[in-house]
């Protein structure tokens, strides 16, 4: 072999290993949810030594690659590294920055697991978002090793709080996200109007590529399984 193909095996074997070294690799997995039967394109957060890491998903309307969706069916998988830590919350932005986008928080409340649409112009913690969104849970799971949802997001891609608007380009074929969890268990976690989050252990952004799996013409059919969120118990 001469030098010069030597160099270039190298660097395609190097180049062919890097996505899978890589944390948030930019493109998607494919995940089908054997309980609600759900494609979601999904990207993958691995464990750090501070937090066991999650996934997060999207399934998106049928047009979507071609016409900017505003709502979204998505999959929220957040690991725990020990049974202390499965309480924790995690929390996906959508617009790439915690800054003037809008926040998705779930953390678990019992058997249930709860959410709560959040909005900050400065990096302290995030008040209620005041715009014009709704989440509705599909299907949820919580136990020792962390927990689950499946929701749908309803205007979540186009946000709007005082003078502050944005909004996610979903016909741009890709998303600027970002994650973050803490291992440490919200307080006053039935109320959300009173939740207090702990800062995250671990943060980070991705630009996440949407491929064909992302959007489905069984999307509408698929929305018949969300239900209304678990009330909330907040003390007078
Ligand atoms: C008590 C609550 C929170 C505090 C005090 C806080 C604080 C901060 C600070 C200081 C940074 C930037 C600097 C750094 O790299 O460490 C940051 C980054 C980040 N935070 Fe938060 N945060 C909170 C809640 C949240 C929530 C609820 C989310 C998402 C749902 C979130 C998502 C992010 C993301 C994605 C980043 C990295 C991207 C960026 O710098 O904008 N944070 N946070």
């Amino acid at each position: 072999m001469t030098l010069r193909n030597t160099i270039l095996t190298t660097f395609v074997a190097v180049t062919t290993l890097l996505p899978g070294c890589q944390a948030q690799a930019p493109e998607a997995v494919v995940y089908s949810d054997p309980g609600t039967g759900i494609t979601f394109d999904t990207w993958n957060v691995p464990s750090s030594s501070k937090a066991g890491g999650l996934t997060f998903g999207v399934s998106l309307p049928n047009n979507a690659l071609k016409s900017d969706a505003t709502d979204f069916i998505g999959y929220l998988r957040c690991t725990a590294t020990e049974e202390s830590a499965a309480k924790g919350w995690c929390g996906i932005t959508l617009g790439g920055s915690m800054i003037d986008a809008l926040l998705f928080v779930a953390y678990p409340d019992g058997d249930a697991v709860r959410t709560s649409l959040r909005f900050t112009s400065e990096y302290a913690m995030p008040g209620v978002y005041g715009g014009n969104a709704t989440v509705k849970p599909i299907s949820s799971t919580a136990n020792s090793t962390g927990f689950s949802l499946i929701f749908h997001c309803q205007d979540c891609l186009h946000w709007s709080q005082g003078d502050t608007t944005g909004s996610a380009s979903t016909s741009s074929g890709f998303l600027d996200l970002g994650y973050a969890q803490s291992v440490k268990a919200p307080t006053n976690p039935s109320c959300a109007a009173d939740l207090k989050l702990a800062r995250h252990d671990i943060q980070g952004t991705w630009t996440a590529m949407l491929d064909d799996h992302a959007a489905s013409d069984s999307y509408d059919k698929w929305l018949g399984q969300a239900k209304d969120a678990v009330p909330d118990k907040c003390s007078a």
